[in-house]
């Protein structure tokens, strides 16, 4: 059967990507399509016997073109995004030419993680912007044996459009999930355009993906509002794979090749909200991604 990751068969050989949390769902479908594009695949997830079990999975379910090896790390606290960094390194010494941060969660309750940081916005914006740094120079390195930009696709969600600038990322006071959630995805999306216009023509780009509505466990795993509107809108809503298309897409197309500050929903380049696009707002979440977390600018 013909799949929208056939339009891209051998698009990817002989380069490496990474896709975080891609023990299922969507990060499990965009490892797929990138090792059928015929990339050697780096599968995250938080353990390692789950990592080692998705890359059976791949391996069975995939059409041999690419490979995939398992990698793993707890990207709720940065030393966990370190461990990934140093096993990544470890694994693909010659470099990166893809990197898909798809790894995200919500929570039902407020608590920090290890480093002071609300649980949500320390895996969806944290980890992301610490495991985009920490493999920056393999990136670089990818897109020089290539001579063509690595691409960093980062995972948003079409409810940035109701998230708030946070500005004190322990998020103290009363703690509403869905909130939370809408707040952590617009610091990446705003993050990722961030980094786009830093970056521009010198080797890496930047995009955002916000994979539509999609049946997986995100919601039973994050309990509280959202389980309950994942279990009422399931039967309505797509499957994996669909979610997966924009991360294939932006991997993959040719036409992408030099792409960046891009939103990309149902694989097709949109507008996110406006206050999304605010340069300077960006600009301060730059700022302060990067003080958090010692980034060089
Ligand atoms: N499904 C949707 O409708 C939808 C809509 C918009 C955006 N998204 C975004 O799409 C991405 C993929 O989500 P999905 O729907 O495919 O759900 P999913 O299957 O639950 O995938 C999320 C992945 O992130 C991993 N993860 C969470 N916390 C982690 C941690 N501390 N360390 C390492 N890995 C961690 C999970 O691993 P564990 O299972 O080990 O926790 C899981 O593999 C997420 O960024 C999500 O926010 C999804």
């Amino acid at each position: 059967m013909s799949t929208f990751a056939d339009r891209f068969a051998g698009r990817l050989d002989g380069q490496t990507v990474l896709v975080t949390g891609a023990k299922g769902g969507i990060g499990y479908e965009t490892a797929r399509g990138a090792g059928n594009s015929g990339a050697t695949v780096l599968v995250h997830a938080r353990r390692a016997d789950a990592a080692r079990q998705a890359v059976e999975h791949l391996t069975r379910a995939s059409n041999g073109e690419g490979g995939y090896v398992a990698v793993a790390g707890d990207l709720g606290s940065l030393a966990g995004v370190r461990a990934l960094v140093d096993a990544v390194r470890q694994i693909s010494p010659g470099g990166l030419n893809g990197l898909v941060n798809n790894a995200g969660a919500a929570f039902s309750s407020r608590a920090l993680s290890p480093d002071g940081y609300e649980r949500t916005i320390a895996i969806n914006h944290v980890a992301l912007a610490a495991l985009t740094d920490g493999v920056r120079d393999l990136l670089r390195k990818g897109a020089d044996t290539i001579a063509t930009p690595s691409r960093v696709v980062n995972m948003t969600a079409v409810i940035e459009a109701r998230g708030n600038l946070v500005e004190d990322w322990s998020r103290p006071g009363k703690f509403k999930q869905i909130q939370a959630y809408g707040d952590a995805k617009l610091l990446a999306l705003m993050y990722t355009y961030a980094l786009a216009r830093r970056h521009e023509g010198d080797g890496l780009t930047f995009n955002a993906v916000s994979p539509g509505a999609v049946k997986t466990t995100l919601g039973s795993t994050a309990g509280g509002p959202f389980k309950v509107i994942q279990a009422v809108t399931n039967p309505f809503i797509g499957p994996p794979e669909k979610g997966s298309r924009g991360c294939v897409r932006l991997l993959a197309d040719p036409e992408l090749a030099s792409a960046t500050g891009g939103y990309y929903s149902s694989a097709r380049l949109k507008k996110s909200s406006e206050k999304s696009r605010d340069r300077d707002a960006q600009d301060r979440v730059y700022e302060k991604t990067a003080e958090e977390l010692g980034i060089s600018r």
